[in-house]
């Protein structure tokens, strides 16, 4: 068999919102790379999709650095790119789990990048934590002529509030040390009402806070935080 890349999406954490598709492929795997939050950590990724891993799956894990040095990081994104075509070349199936969906805010893409041989590699798309809150929370993304923005909160502040401006319903990622700011801006857009937070969607510890405004500005917060905001969306 010739080797093929598999970027495969784990989905926001409990371990049956992985695709089926996901989970066959993953149990076929000679290797698996999976992304570390701390060098020599455990990946999140990893136990969501361990139950699916063939007794053959190698396991390695590769810590991204999150530092400001551009220099140290795009070594890293080299050196594992580089890493996965040669595992190919070598006629290995190979699979790289990412959290959520592979495309959206995802380290996967900077691989992507520098990876120019699409006929071995599939991408398999998952379920995105915003996907999973607006489930948990029952409250919808967008209906209708509504418009849905996903701003990241490390935007400019600028860019944050012409967003909350301009869309009907917004996904607000990455809070985690945001959290003041961002509420702030929601206050000044009349927005905290429309809004609501979830932390670690899906896994055991989720937490979801309907009433913001009531949210201390130094609530300690988990890495994995949301806000959705739905100006238009109430139940009858
Ligand atoms: C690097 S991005 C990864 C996004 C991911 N690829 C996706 O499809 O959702 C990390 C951000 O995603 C959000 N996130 C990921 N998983 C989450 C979860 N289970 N609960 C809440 N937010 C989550 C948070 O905003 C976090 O800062």
């Amino acid at each position: 068999m010739s080797g093929k890349l598999y970027a495969l999406s784990t989905g926001p954490g409990a371990t049956d919102l992985i695709t089926v598709r996901g989970a066959r492929i993953l149990g076929q795997l000679d290797v698996l790379y999976a992304p570390a939050g701390r060098k020599g950590g455990d990946s999140l990724a990893l136990s969501i999709v361990r139950e699916y891993l063939g007794v053959q799956t190698e396991v390695r894990c590769c810590h991204f650095p999150m530092s400001a040095d551009s220099a140290e990081k795009e070594g890293v994104w080299d050196e594992v790119a580089a890493a996965l075509a040669a595992e190919v070349q070598a006629g290995k199936q190979v699979g790289f789990i990412t959290l959520g969906d592979a495309m959206l805010f995802s380290t996967w893409v900077f691989l992507l990048q520098r990876l120019v041989q699409p006929q071995w590699l599939e991408i398999v798309p998952g379920v995105t934590s915003f996907a999973a809150i607006a489930a948990r929370a029952q409250m919808p993304l967008a209906m209708e002529q509504q418009s849905l923005g996903v701003v990241s909160c490390t935007a400019p502040e600028e860019e944050i509030r012409q967003a909350l401006q301009q869309h009907d319903s917004l996904v607000l990622m990455k809070v985690y040390g945001r959290f003041a700011r961002i509420k702030t801006l929601l206050a000044q857009a009349g927005l905290l009402e429309h809004a609501l937070m979830m932390a670690e969607a899906t896994l055991p510890g989720e937490q979801c806070w309907r009433q913001l405004s009531e949210v201390r500005d130094d609530q300690p917060l988990p890495y994995f935080s949301t806000i959705l905001v739905n100006k238009q969306w109430e139940r009858r």
